[in-house]
């Protein structure tokens, strides 16, 4: 049940409780906000008109608008991670000690709930976290909120000139007793504050890629574990899958996969220009991800497409941008999918840095970065077909 309260202080703040299901808002005046999962974590502060959003895995993201107008988006450090936390925590034991707790019982306890996490079980979560999984290294956006639970560790491929995420650990797919240890696991860690949750991501880059006899039995293990596709639960699954990787199954085992409730998939065309999709050094090409894409589609499965903005750089910009048009519009996108743009980030680890000047390329500067995107949004909108999202994927906003 959702119920909005506010109260006036002896010393005249306001306060305001936000009660919904899943979790728990508080804010004082317009300067501070504070928001809560049903176990009492804090999942996000607002405070002297900074954000903040704390992830599972303990780390916290700063946003905040400058002066200029420009965006700062920056993790802290674990010191200043503990110094928000510590402040938190005495602001809301102070607002309870102000009378919040005798709003309501339901208020009461939930005070109780946040107020029982102290600096010492913060670390310890940190931990915990740590040794039930690999770093979760990215997710699409519209996956931020999932459960993400890694089926795979690391990419298959991992070469890919610009991409760091998954350099870090080998590929290997987990045996079915193994996953089963690592969702129970996943789930005593959430605890209710599971609720809050809507779908199940398989990890890591590329889970689809595990052969279909091993595939289905770590689904059936999530369909064991969770209650998908009812109302008010977990909405369905969803995975990254590499163009090498789509290449693989055929369209019996994505209806397979459809039937198992897998809703969409999210695949990194990077680019529609075979030049430049050389320089990325990514498995299969551009037209080997159409196919896989119309075949994914036909299985009835949703894909989510991300472009990486600024790829190949000032000399490759125009061919980047015009066959990547061309590709998008011959993938027939429909409702249901989406169109991610993933402006480029230039890794020190990794070859592209040196295959770009290689091809008498540089990269593209923050202006002409910034016209590219802007272009590609518009282009993009108008070749993909109604319903199909076009949106921004910024790794470095990416936090679980
Ligand atoms: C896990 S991969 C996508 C799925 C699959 N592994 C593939 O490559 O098709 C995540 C996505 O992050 C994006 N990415 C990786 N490194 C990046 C970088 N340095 N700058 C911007 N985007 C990056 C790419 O667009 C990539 O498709
Ligand atoms: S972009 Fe995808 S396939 Fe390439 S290394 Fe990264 S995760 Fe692996």
């Amino acid at each position: 049940m959702s119920s909005a309260q506010k109260m006036v202080t002896a010393d005249q703040r306001h306060l305001y409780i936000n009660l919904q299901p899943h979790f728990l808002t508080i804010s004082e005046d317009l300067h501070s906000t504070y928001a809560f999962d049903a176990e009492g974590r804090l999942l996000s502060a607002f405070r002297q008109g900074v954000n903040y959003q704390r992830g599972l895995s303990g780390a916290i993201l700063k946003k905040q608008v400058l002066p200029n107008r420009s965006k700062l988006c920056q993790r802290l450090s674990d010191a200043e991670a503990h110094n928000l936390i510590a402040l938190v925590l005495a602001h809301v034991a102070q607002l309870r000690d102000l009378g919040l707790a005798d709003q309501s019982k339901e208020v009461a306890s939930w005070l109780e709930r946040i107020l029982a996490w102290n600096m010492g079980r913060y670390n310890d979560e940190r931990i915990r976290f740590q040794s039930i999984y690999q770093p979760v290294s990215i997710l699409p956006p519209d996956q931020y909120l999932s459960i993400v639970l890694q089926a795979a560790e690391g990419c298959s491929w991992n070469r890919c000139s610009f991409c760091t995420f998954y350099l870090d650990r080998r590929f290997r797919i987990k045996t079915p007793d193994e996953f089963q240890r690592h969702v129970h696991q996943v789930k005593a860690f959430l605890g209710t504050g599971i609720s809050m949750r809507r779908s199940i991501f398989l990890g890591d880059a590329n889970a689809l890629i595990i052969p279909q006899a091993r595939l289905r039995e770590l689904i059936q293990i999530v369909h064991q574990e969770f209650t998908l596709n009812s109302h008010d639960a977990l909405q369905g699954i969803y995975a990254f899958l590499d163009i090498f990787g789509a290449e693989q199954k055929s369209i019996d085992d994505y209806r397979e996969l459809k039937d198992a409730l897998v809703r969409r998939v999210y695949i990194g065309l990077e680019t529609g220009d075979d030049a430049v999709f050389q320089l990325l050094n990514k498995p299969g090409s551009p037209a080997a991800c159409v196919e896989a894409v119309q075949m994914i589609k036909a299985a009835g499965i949703h894909v989510g497409v991300i472009l990486l903005a600024g790829a190949g750089g000032t000399r490759l910009a125009n061919q980047h941008v015009i066959h990547s048009l061309a590709t998008l519009e011959a993938m027939q996108l429909g409702v249901g999918d989406i169109v991610y743009l993933s402006p480029l980030v230039v890794p020190e680890q990794g070859t592209y840095a040196s295959a770009l000047a290689a091809a008498g390329s540089a990269n593209l500067d923050t202006a002409a970065l910034n016209a590219q995107i802007a272009h590609l949004k518009t282009e993009v909108r108008r070749v993909v077909g109604p319903g199909t999202r076009v949106t921004l994927y910024q790794i470095g906003e990416f936090m679980y």
